[in-house]
């Protein structure tokens, strides 16, 4: 028993003190912590379509304001990635580039078409809350579900220590600020 949790111990981690790992673990951890944010209001959002926002208590427009929040998050988030984080890791890890074939950006891409969609759709509704209607909002948030939900855990995935350290020096990742 003391032996496989020996092995078990050896090969799960290539840091050399959990103290080392929480460092090389920061980055990815506090992606990690606005991704899943990100995920339990995408998942609200969407629970909430079928009208049962007035059971929590919720207007049309007060949902209709918190879909916009989630997109004005989710947009914000991005930016600010594109901007002061992607160009950084960039310069070793070719799926943060702002090329085609950067793999991260092409999910940001994909997103935020989903986001344009549903911020027409949130005007639309709020000009006319008559129209509202729960399948075409759930429709909306399923066509870029899959693509928002496949790059929150692969974003995290390449930030973890793990994968940064093949790439960056301790110091160098700890110069990154999120
Ligand atoms: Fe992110
Ligand atoms: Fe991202």
């Amino acid at each position: 028993m003391s032996a496989s949790s020996n092995s078990n111990s050896t090969t799960r981690s290539s840091f050399s003190s959990a103290l080392e790992e929480r460092r090389w673990n920061r980055l990815g951890d506090m992606m990690s912590r606005f991704h899943e944010y990100f995920k339990r209001e995408f998942n609200t959002v969407y629970e909430l379509a079928d009208g049962s926002f007035s059971r929590r208590g919720l207007s049309l427009p007060l949902y209709l304001r918190t879909a916009r929040d989630m997109n004005n998050h989710l947009t914000m988030h991005h930016t600010i990635e594109e901007r002061h984080i992607f160009p950084i890791l960039a310069k070793k890890m070719p799926q943060f580039s702002n090329k085609a074939d950067g793999a991260h950006i092409l999910s940001h891409k994909g997103i935020h078409d989903g986001l344009e969609n549903l911020d027409r759709l949130i005007s639309k509704w709020t000009e006319d809350p008559k129209s509202y209607s729960p399948a075409e909002m759930r429709e909306c948030l399923d066509g870029f579900r899959e693509v928002l939900f496949h790059h929150l855990d692969e974003e995290v995935a390449d930030l973890r220590g793990e994968s940064l350290q093949k790439y960056f020096t301790l110091e160098e990742v700890e110069s990154i600020a999120i």
